[in-house]
């Protein structure tokens, strides 16, 4: 990957924080989340020549997400690429999910994207970004109703915005269970085993090698996605 300004949003834990790890090296960074604390742990862990910015967010609040825009311009002059990760659910049935519930999932998951597409378009003629979306918008899944609108609602955004922001490049990711923090906070019943979870590094680099364009690494990364988790369902240790 070229030496890029990146913006990475959910940056605090999981996918965002494996791809953070990863992509600072040769990149500028700004790590958005809002526990801080964690942040500026991972910019003291990462700051071998000054090059991230930790802008503490709650992406849910288009004035947060104004403020990320604005500092990242004001340091790096641009922003080529957002990764946003940053995400929630609340997994249970329907008719069990509180209305702040459902309001939580679309201001994190959809009203985040339309947050960050307005304030970006002030600022950017050309930009990638990039959505982790989920398999649930895919295939609507029981439990996550709410999860599963709010993703779909934000692939179906990106796309019609691509129709008239043609210098827009989107590309959206639907992972299926990863391996990380995600639904630590389900009751008991709803956790799902995390031997059926993959790695999020394996996922970043499957992400990193298609943001790269190189298809050879992303179809062997994919495979590899795919190969862990048949071999999980299968009860073979595969990683
Ligand atoms: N893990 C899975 O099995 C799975 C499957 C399909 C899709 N996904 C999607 O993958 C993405 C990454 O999830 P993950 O697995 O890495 O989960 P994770 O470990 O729980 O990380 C979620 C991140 O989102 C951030 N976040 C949540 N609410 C936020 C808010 N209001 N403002 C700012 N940041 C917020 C959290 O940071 P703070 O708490 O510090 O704000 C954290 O950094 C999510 O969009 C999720 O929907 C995950």
């Amino acid at each position: 990957m070229q030496t890029k300004t990146i913006i990475i949003t959910g940056a605090s834990s999981g996918l965002g924080q494996v791809l953070a790890y990863k992509l600072a090296q040769d990149n500028n960074l700004i790590l958005a989340a809002r526990n801080q604390e964690i942040l500026e742990k991972m910019k003291k862990d990462l700051n071998s020549h000054d090059n991230i910015l930790v802008v503490k967010t709650d992406i849910a609040q288009n004035k947060d997400v104004a403020n990320l825009i604005k500092q990242s311009v004001a340091r790096f002059k641009k922003v080529d690429l957002v990764f946003h990760c940053a995400g929630i659910n609340h997994k249970k049935p329907f008719y069990e999910l509180k209305e702040s519930e459902w309001r939580e999932i679309f201001a994190t998951n959809t009203n985040s994207v339309f947050y960050l597409t307005q304030n970006l378009h002030k600022y950017c003629k050309k930009l990638e970004f990039v959505y982790v979306s989920s398999i649930s918008a895919q295939i609507p899944t029981k439990l996550y109703s709410a999860y599963s609108a709010a993703k779909i609602a934000s692939d179906n955004y990106l796309k019609a915005i691509n129709k008239e922001w043609k210098a827009l490049k989107i590309t959206i990711f639907h992972p299926y269970r990863l391996k990380t923090n995600f639904g630590s906070h389900y009751e008991e019943k709803y956790k799902s085993p995390s031997k059926h979870k993959v790695d999020p590094d394996l996922y970043a680099e499957m992400m990193i090698a298609k943001i790269d364009g190189d298809r050879f690494k992303t179809l062997f990364y994919t495979l590899k996605t795919w190969l862990v988790r048949f071999g999980q369902i299968a009860g073979v240790k595969t990683n």
